[in-house]
């Protein structure tokens, strides 16, 4: 999959056959309208449902409690804004975005200037820009991860974590302040470079909303790149993805290093389901190559 750009304003009218293209209830997309009312950011006056903790507390076998989760979600509050800024405001509206997938198939596509030309431009995890300009472009208005995938960010960067567990929490407060010394399946930073007041938390009910609405339960839980998709969809006016899609052998590769781990495919995640699903997203304006 290269890119592609899908206008998701053109839905938002009284009822969706009213434009070219109609939603049946097997559509991702009507099931996402139907469900509509998960706030996707944490904020100091959300309320998480023990249901949406259950779920989540199972994803990476977290043992601590819910009172556990909410002390530290308050701690968290102390110290990052209390209301997320989105990064999202432009006068006149029509937010464009580029989803940066980390995919090897972005790998001499040239689609940097493209991207760069988006009003916001959301990459997740490792992903390098130097050395990688002509491809993935060289400006990063927002940037997904969690602990184990943490890089430090400049200061105009939105740091947006996808909590797995409350130690992710933990380590975003400790990450700022005196530092992170936990372990965790794979090294940690202890610090990390980035501005505070720009700082967003994934809510594990939007996780959750992620997982059956839009996944319908398929894999363990949804990919970083496929929640931040969604979020992308919340976010944004118009959605253009780039650098998703797994090589001929299922595994998700990446445009920055060589495939070492043949054993690994798609880890807990459903990689090619999710990959029909933003292919069901595709309206068929492909963007130029
Ligand atoms: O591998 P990593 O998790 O850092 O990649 C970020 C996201 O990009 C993944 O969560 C997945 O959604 C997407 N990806 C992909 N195809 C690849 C590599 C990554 O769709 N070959």
């Amino acid at each position: 999959m290269d890119s592609w750009t899908s206008n998701f304003l053109q839905f938002d009218g009284p009822s969706p056959c009213e434009y070219d293209r109609c939603f049946f209830e097997d559509n991702v997309l009507f099931r996402h309208y139907l469900k509509t009312s998960v706030k996707p950011f944490l904020s100091a006056k959300t309320r998480l449902s023990i249901d949406a903790f259950t779920w989540w507390q199972n994803i990476q076998n977290e043992q601590r409690n819910f009172s556990f989760y909410e002390e530290t979600v308050d701690m968290l509050f102390g110290i990052f804004p209390p209301v997320p800024d989105l990064g999202n405001a432009k006068s006149g509206g029509n937010v464009t975005c580029a989803l940066v997938g980390n995919s090897f198939n972005l790998k001499g596509s040239s689609y940097g200037s493209i991207i760069d030309s988006k009003d916001l431009i959301i990459r997740m995890n490792f992903a390098p820009i130097e050395g990688y300009e002509k491809d993935v472009g060289t400006k990063t208005s927002h940037h997904v991860m969690y602990p184990e995938s943490a890089v430090d960010l400049d200061k105009s960067t939105h740091l947006v974590l996808v909590p797995f567990k409350i130690q992710d929490i933990e380590w975003l407060i400790k990450a700022f302040t005196t530092g992170f010394s936990g372990s965790s399946y794979s090294p940690i930073k202890s610090k990390i470079k980035a501005n505070k007041e720009l700082v967003m938390v994934v809510s594990p009910a939007f996780i959750k909303y992620v997982h059956e609405v839009w996944l319908e339960e398929v894999g363990d839980y949804p990919s970083t790149g496929f929640i931040s998709l969604v979020l992308a969809l919340n976010i944004c006016d118009e959605v253009s993805v780039f650098g998703f899609g797994a090589n001929s052998r299922g595994q998700w590769n990446h445009y920055f290093e060589k495939y070492t781990d043949i054993n690994l495919k798609t880890g807990p995640h459903a990689g090619q389901h999710e990959y029909n699903i933003i292919q069901d997203l595709d309206f068929g304006k492909i963007l130029p190559h």
